[in-house]
Parts: C-alpha cells; sequence; structure tokens
C-alpha cells in the first residue's frame, strides 16, 4: 500500500462538474492524482474537464446519472479502460430539496433519495468489491451534510437522505477499517454552490410533482457562514490523510451538535426513567 493517499492514485468524483465535486478534483489533482470526474450535466462536465486540463491535469469526464446502477457500472468500466485502477472513490452528486414536510410530495422523496442516497449505494456496490480485490488500499468519501447530523426545518426530506449517508458510512467504517480502505463522511453546512438552480434545473420530467414548482429557500434560511469550495476540498484533503470517519468544515458546527449530544445525554438523567 502507498503512503501518498493521492500521488499516482485514481480518483473518481462523482458531481464532479461544479461547486464541492470540482474543488475536490483541483485539491487531488495538486497532489498528483489523476482524476475521473462523473456528472449528468454534460455541457457542465465538458467546461470543467476543459478547464482542469489547461492547469495540467490528468483528468477525464464520463456522463453518469448516479441515480441508475448502470450508468454507475459503464462509469467504472471507462475508469478501468482509461486507468485500469481506482483508489479513491467520493460518490458526491447530490441535491437539494426544500420545504415544510407536511407540504412535501412523493416526487420530491424519490428525487432526493434517488440522487443523495441511491447515487452513494450505486457508488459503492460498483466500487468497493474493485477497491477489495484491487488489494491497493483506497478510500471512499461520501458527501453528506451537516443536515445528515441534525435534523432541520425545511430540510426534512434533504435531512433523511443524508442521515442516510451518514449512517452507512460509519457503518462502513467500521467494517473496512481493517481491510486497508478508509472510509469518511463529509457533513458541511452552506457553501458556495450552485446546488439550489441545480437541483431545479436537473430534476427528470418524471421526478416533478405535477403543476408544483420546486421551493427555494427563504433567504433568512441561507444566512451564516457560507465558505468557498475550495476550502471544503483542503478540509477532505487532510481527512483522507488522517483516515477521519466525520470530515466537518464549519467551526460554528461544534456548538450545534454539542448541544444535540447534550440533548439526548439528558435523557438518561435519572428523572426521565
Ligand atoms: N452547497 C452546500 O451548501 C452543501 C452543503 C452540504 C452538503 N452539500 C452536498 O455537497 C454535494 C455537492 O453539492 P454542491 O453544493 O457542490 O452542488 P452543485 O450543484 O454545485 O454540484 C453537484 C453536482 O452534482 C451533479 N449531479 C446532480 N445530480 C446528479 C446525478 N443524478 N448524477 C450525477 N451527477 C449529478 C450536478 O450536475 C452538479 O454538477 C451534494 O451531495 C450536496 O448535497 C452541499
Amino acid at each position: 500500500m502507498t503512503a501518498d493517499k493521492f500521488a499516482g492514485r485514481v480518483a473518481v468524483v462523482t458531481g464532479g462538474a461544479g461547486g464541492i465535486g470540482r474543488a475536490l478534483a483541483e485539491a487531488f489533482l495538486q497532489r498528483g492524482a489523476r482524476v475521473v470526474l462523473a456528472d449528468v450535466d454534460p455541457q457542465a462536465l465538458e467546461r470543467t474537464v476543459a478547464d482542469l486540463r489547461k492547469d495540467g491535469g490528468e483528468v477525464v469526464g464520463v456522463v453518469t446519472d448516479v441515480t441508475s446502477r448502470r450508468s454507475v457500472e459503464a462509469l467504472a468500466e471507462e475508469v478501468r479502460r482509461q486507468f485500469g485502477a481506482v483508489h479513491l472513490v467520493c460518490n458526491n452528486a447530490g441535491v437539494a430539496v426544500f420545504g415544510p414536510l407536511r407540504e412535501a410530495r412523493h416526487e420530491d422523496w424519490e428525487f432526493a433519495m434517488a440522487v443523495n442516497f441511491w447515487g452513494v449505494v450505486h457508488g459503492i456496490e460498483v466500487f468497493l468489491p474493485w477497491l477489495l480485490e484491487q488489494g491497493q488500499g483506497g478510500h471512499i468519501l461520501n458527501t453528506a451534510s451537516m443536515a445528515g447530523l441534525v435534523g432541520m426545518e425545511w430540510l426534512g426530506i434533504y435531512s433523511a437522505s443524508k442521515f442516510a449517508v451518514v449512517g452507512l458510512s460509519e457503518a462502513l467504517y467500521r467494517e473496512l477499517k481493517l481491510l486497508g480502505i478508509g472510509v469518511s463522511v463529509l457533513c458541511p453546512m452552506m457553501v458556495d454552490t450552485r446546488i439550489n438552480e441545480n437541483s431545479v434545473r436537473l430534476r427528470p420530467a418524471a421526478l416533478r410533482a405535477p403543476g408544483v414548482e420546486p421551493l427555494v429557500p427563504p433567504a433568512e434560511a441561507m444566512k451564516g457562514g457560507v465558505i468557498p469550495p475550495a476550502e471544503v476540498a483542503q478540509r477532505v484533503v487532510r481527512g483522507i490523510e488522517r483516515g477521519d470517519l466525520y470530515i466537518l468544515t464549519h467551526p460554528e458546527q461544534r456548538e450545534i451538535l454539542r448541544r444535540r449530544a447534550e440533548r439526548l445525554d439528558r435523557m438518561f438523567d435519572p428523572d426521565r426513567w
């Protein structure tokens, strides 16, 4: 197993055409990795691949829809054809769905789960057997969210999809620890990307409730520390290097998570039993 987690290694990043995925790709390239970007948006993917190649990066793009297992299998076939190996799998593609749960449509649940949950499952189903059989170590990074650690108003559906990603990442971390494969789950708060526009634009007709426009979040919900994707990517690089299970990005998370842990802990006080 090589000591350097990036140099000469092959990284696959889903949702790599923009936002956090693109920043991850840039950070991995800087560290000497070869990168495969997978994204459902062909134009954005083409632009990003061209940009990254200008800087001399060894990068290829593969149009992929992570909601389809067959599409993720085709991605793996292309990675094998181009590079013959895989070491770092970033299940990062995701969409945002906003609105109060009492107004949720079935299509909202299906859309969020198809990308945020099944997209991660497909990445694991397809790439984990390869990582294990290859025997060169490796790392799986799943992008969840702070909403995967704390349930938030207006983000109930999104939170459910991201809690699932945190849960499966925790289990996978324990299962793969002794097999030389690291697992991290990235849980950022707000990051400066186009996720809200993309999530409306990319939503397939079959997953739109007829006559209902997807909601965008109210401005006050979006206040607070918004950080650039490059900052998230630096955290990820360090987190992977250290083998951290959780990768957190916003200092304000500390207090919120502490309060949650305390609320749970208080439920064990003798007067609660
Ligand atoms: N931006 C934030 O504030 C924030 C906070 C916490 C977590 N996240 C998570 O970070 C991840 C990346 O989001 P982002 O903020 O960079 O958004 P983004 O929209 O900039 O990037 C997401 C990418 O995923 C792609 N994508 C969407 N559906 C796909 C599909 N079915 N198959 C393949 N690719 C698909 C999009 O085309 C886009 O390029 C997501 O999982 C998101 O939930 C984002």
